[in-house]
């Protein structure tokens, strides 16, 4: 299914499950971040992912895509074990975005969606070298493609623009436009709106409402309670690496518990002290993670 055309062919019955976590545990060293969490994502749900900082989120996140393996638990998508390889798992339907922004900086934003396109075209290293017809071919229909995606998520007049040089918000959307030319079932966004003013938070909810009725599951991780409790069919709340409820927004919201969680941790700024940029990296507080 194409995201322009939305609900031609939906590939899969209404409400089957996309993504199924159980137990998932994840430690580094002494550290227990994730433990022993259950997550179901049905198709064409939007689940929120919330809790103060260094809730386990970001990790959560992070064993989900394949990107760290779990020291316990199991995830499967699409009704299958998570491959192995994060390029395994894209290539699987699943896509994502960081919490720090990782685009090609001296790219251009159409380059920078054409590059998420290539997991899906076939043309191996001598047709490219050789840019033969059938090179040029998968060529034209990428950057076609490509241009689609930069007008859905509106930002279809900054196409020659160079990523860097792009303003932060802008540069968010991009990201997700890159996510969803690899033709995903489920996306995956770690803080979407992080540094975004009311406005363009407010078109960052459109564009999940839209890229949910184009037929895709979401998983949204969020600071911005109310931008989570207006966009999720269904939320959860982690503290300390633990699920302390999951239910619809209204139940959440009026958990006395979240509140505490929130107020009790003095969350009160959008400061990230963990970088995500890597299984290698096990520095608690990076200045990296600051997008
Ligand atoms: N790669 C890592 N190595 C060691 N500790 C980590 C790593 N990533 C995260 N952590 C720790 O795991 C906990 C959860 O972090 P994180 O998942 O980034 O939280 P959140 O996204 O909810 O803010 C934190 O205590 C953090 O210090
Ligand atoms: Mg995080």
């Amino acid at each position: 299914m194409t995201i322009t055309e939305a609900a031609a062919s939906p590939a899969r019955a209404i409400g089957e499950p996309v993504l199924e976590a159980s137990g998932v545990t994840m430690r580094f060293g002494g550290l227990l971040a994730v433990n022993d969490v259950n997550l179901t994502v049905r198709e064409g749900e939007i689940v929120g992912l919330i809790g103060p900082n260094g809730a386990g989120k970001t990790t959560f996140f992070n064993c989900l895509t394949g990107l760290y393996k779990p020291t316990s638990g199991q995830v499967r998508f699409a009704g299958t074990p998570l491959p192995p390889k994060p390029r395994a798992v894209v290539r699987a339907g699943m896509a994502r975005t960081f919490q720090n922004i990782r685009l090609f900086a001296n790219m251009t934003a159409l380059e920078n969606v054409m590059v998420g396109r290539y997991c899906r075209t076939s043309s191996g290293a001598i047709t490219s070298i050789l840019r033969g017809p059938k090179f040029r071919r998968e060529e034209a229909a990428t950057r076609a493609r490509a241009q689609e995606l930069l007008d859905f998520v509106g930002l279809g007049k900054s196409t020659e623009y160079l990523a860097r040089n792009m303003p932060y918000g802008d540069q968010r959307r991009l990201e997700i436009a890159r996510a969803l030319a690899t033709d995903p079932k489920l996306i995956l966004l770690d803080e979407p709106t992080a540094g975004m003013n009311p406005q363009e938070t407010k078109q960052a909810s459109d564009l999940i409402f839209k890229i949910r009725d184009s037929g895709l599951s979401v998983v949204v991780i969020e600071h911005d309670m109310r931008f989570i409790f207006n966009l999720c069919d269904r939320v959860l709340c982690l503290v300390r690496g633990e699920a302390l409820i999951e239910g619809t927004p209204g139940e959440v919201q009026s958990d006395p518990r979240v509140i505490e969680a929130y107020i009790g941790t003095g969350e009160d700024d959008d400061e990230d002290d963990i970088t995500d940029a890597g299984v290698q990296d096990t520095t608690a507080a990076d200045e990296e993670g600051k997008a």
